[in-house]
């Protein structure tokens, strides 16, 4: 097949710098060019408002050639790669009419409605539930009044609120029930305080105050089930599984790391300065009676499961990032999944001190298949769309 006939557009942000237009994604999509080049993809970058609606054969695109970013007129694309993220936090309708419309005219590595369901926690969840994965449970879609927290809080003793659109970590509560003597007392943690009231209209009010302070509504919050997580040298963690697929069968894992907290309420971003650590490190040193490796696997196991599951509904998949807790009885949560992953935790591992030589090799080289994949996976679709357009 000809080089001209693969072509992947990747859906970009693109600001107005001459050596960084894609902002912090630069170095990755540098490296998208440098893998389909090896394996004869035609790569563009473009952005999705400028390609709308174009029904002449070329369309603006910005490639990376001899080392510098070129904006030229290139032939419309035939898979999308989508990493446009949106302005809005939240729902972004007329992203999504823009999405549709592209998604009428080629394909996607990740179809737009699996990614959409995806991005609304509440949606989420209850697609788990269906599917029957373990997942947090929603005891409701926007922030309660004192009654209701009150209630929920004698039953269940710890919950956590948060945005139904993720803020890469931030607007995270946890509110937990004391029991001291006879009375009750809350205890409400953000990312960065811990306050502690007598009664559950203090805590209501903290939560209407914090959605404003993220300026948002009380309907774009959720109060979800608590997970107990368990604790490495006791701080918190959660484990980060990419799996991706170059062609059917099955998706392999790419890589996996373990996040973990420095103290507060959540696991943070990588980008606020969370810590990543090398799970065979983690695990396998942790304790004496469990095998990481066997932990391992049985992340490896779900995440699998589960990717064959959302394929099922929504035909191929080219990668998904999965956000998994393990609670302190050893149970493995699915708390999210991003359909848009990033690298940077293997970049981190990469270039990171406390590794040694060939563990860091092996990470930097993690990354680079990560983004080959996908490279891989888009001639596969598009080859795929071409045979169906001849016959
Ligand atoms: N229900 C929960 N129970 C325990 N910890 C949670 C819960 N929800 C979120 N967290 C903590 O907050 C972090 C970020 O939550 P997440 O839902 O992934 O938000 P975001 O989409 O902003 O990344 C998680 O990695 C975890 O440490
Ligand atoms: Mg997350």
């Amino acid at each position: 097949m000809n080089k001209h006939c693969c072509r992947i557009g990747i859906l970009s942000r693109v600001l107005p710098c001459q050596n960084k237009p894609f902002g912090s994604q630069t170095l990755f999509l540098q490296t998208c060019f440098s893998s389909a080049e090896r394996i004869s993809v035609e790569l563009a970058v473009h952005d999705p408002w400028k390609i709308l609606n174009r029904e002449e054969e070329e369309v603006e695109g910005i490639v990376f050639s001899r080392g510098k970013w070129i904006a030229k007129m290139v032939p419309f694309p035939l898979v999308l790669y989508d990493r446009y993220y949106s302005e809005i936090s939240g729902f972004d309708q007329r992203l999504e009419r823009i999405r549709d419309e592209l998604g009428r005219k080629c394909m996607f590595v990740n179809p737009p409605e699996f990614s959409r369901i995806v991005t609304n926690k509440v949606e989420f969840s209850v697609k788990m539930q269906r599917y029957g994965f373990h997942s947090p449970v929603i005891y409701a879609d926007r922030i309660v009044n004192e009654k209701e927290l009150a209630c929920l809080l004698t039953r269940h003793q710890a919950v956590v609120a948060k945005p139904v659109y993720g803020r890469m970590g931030r607007g995270i509560v946890r509110i937990e029930q004391d029991r001291i003597g006879t009375r009750n007392e809350y205890r409400v943690r953000t990312e960065n305080r811990e306050i502690r009231c007598s009664r559950p209209m203090e805590v209501a009010g903290i939560l209407r105050h914090l959605a404003r302070e993220q300026v948002m509504a009380v309907k774009d919050f959720m109060i979800q089930e608590s997970i107990d997580i368990e604790r490495i040298r006791n701080r918190w963690y959660d484990v980060r599984v990419l799996m991706q697929r170059t062609r059917p069968g099955s998706p392999d894992l790419t890589g996996m790391v373990i996040r973990v907290s420095n103290g507060t309420v959540t696991v943070p971003n990588l980008d606020q300065g969370g810590l990543v650590m090398d799970p065979e490190f983690c695990f396998g040193a942790m304790t004496e009676n469990k095998s990481g490796m066997e932990r391992m696997e049985k992340c490896r196991r779900i995440c699998n499961a589960l990717y064959l599951r959302f394929e099922e509904e929504y035909g191929d998949i080219g990668e998904i990032g999965f956000d998994l807790l393990i609670d302190r009885k050893d149970k493995i949560w699915i708390l999210e999944i991003n359909s848009k992953p990033g690298r940077w935790a293997f970049w981190r591992l990469a270039s990171g001190f406390g590794l040694d030589g060939d563990r860091r090799r092996m990470y930097a080289e993690t990354r680079m298949i990560s983004i080959e994949k996908v490279m891989q996976y888009g001639r596969w679709l598009c080859e795929k769309s071409l045979n169906e357009k001849e016959n």
